[in-house]
């Protein structure tokens, strides 16, 4: 089983996201999994062009580490998603990425992968970035088991507890893998999404080719 964590302070090893990363794969490592952290801020990952390639050919055509990274999402099990609070948002580097991830959204391709989020802030609004990216993995077709955010101006006990839950949550995430756990919020919002999308699809199925052809061989629309 593998785990991949991202990575996206710009700030590297002095990173305070990075303590609850770091934990998070050390929790998940414990619990057997093999685990991999990817720093995007050190990664070249243009923004999208909106060419629309994707939804046709089935890969991004951009040429850059985007395709690695998504590659090594896209064999994972588990993700970890993790960003500092930006401006009550995640880092402009992993909004680019998720960006870059239309044809993942289109075809639902984290479909039967698990993951959580991390996130530090100076002061406040921790659930909101978490949300931003448990949401990212939902609308991929993924399933979120939850988050972990802490505010430094808490102080280092609140990190402490952060870092501790974090390496529960890996450790809870391998376990979610492992046991196929179902959270029928997530499905039935996923299915309700592909109900409404297949007009979208089907609209523009003379050029998103290999997202229709995709559905097709899912059995989510018929020839
Ligand atoms: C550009 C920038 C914007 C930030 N915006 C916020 C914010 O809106 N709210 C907040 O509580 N903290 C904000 N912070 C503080 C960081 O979220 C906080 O220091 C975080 O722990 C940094 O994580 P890192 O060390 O992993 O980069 C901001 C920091 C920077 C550099």
């Amino acid at each position: 089983m593998k785990v991949v964590g991202i990575l996206s302070s710009p700030r590297g090893k002095k990173s305070n996201t990075l303590k609850l990363m770091d934990a998070a794969l050390q929790g998940a490592a414990e619990a057997e999994a093999e685990v991999e952290a990817i720093d995007i801020a050190k990664l070249k990952i243009k923004y999208c062009i909106a060419c629309d390639s994707c939804h046709e050919k089935g890969e991004c055509t951009i040429k850059d580490d985007f395709n690695l990274v998504m590659g090594k999402l896209l064999a994972a099990d588990g993700i970890i998603l993790s960003s500092p609070n930006y401006i009550t948002n995640v880092t402009a580097q992993l909004k680019t990425l998720f960006d870059r991830s239309p044809l993942m959204v289109h075809e639902q391709l984290f479909e039967g992968k698990y993951g959580f989020s991390l996130t530090t802030a100076g002061s406040r609004e921790v659930d909101f970035v978490l949300d931003i990216m448990n949401n990212y993995m939902k609308i991929c077709g993924g399933n979120t088991i939850g988050g972990v955010g802490c505010a430094m101006s808490q102080g280092p006990s609140a990190l402490e507890a952060a870092i501790e839950k974090s390496r529960e949550m890996g450790k809870d995430l391998v376990k979610s893998i492992n046991e196929k756990r179902q959270y029928p919020e997530q499905e039935a919002a996923q299915k309700t999404w592909r109900e409404r999308f297949k007009y979208v699809l089907l609209a523009n199925k003379d050029h998103w080719t290999h997202n229709c052809d995709y559905w097709m061989e899912k059995g989510w629309i018929q020839k």
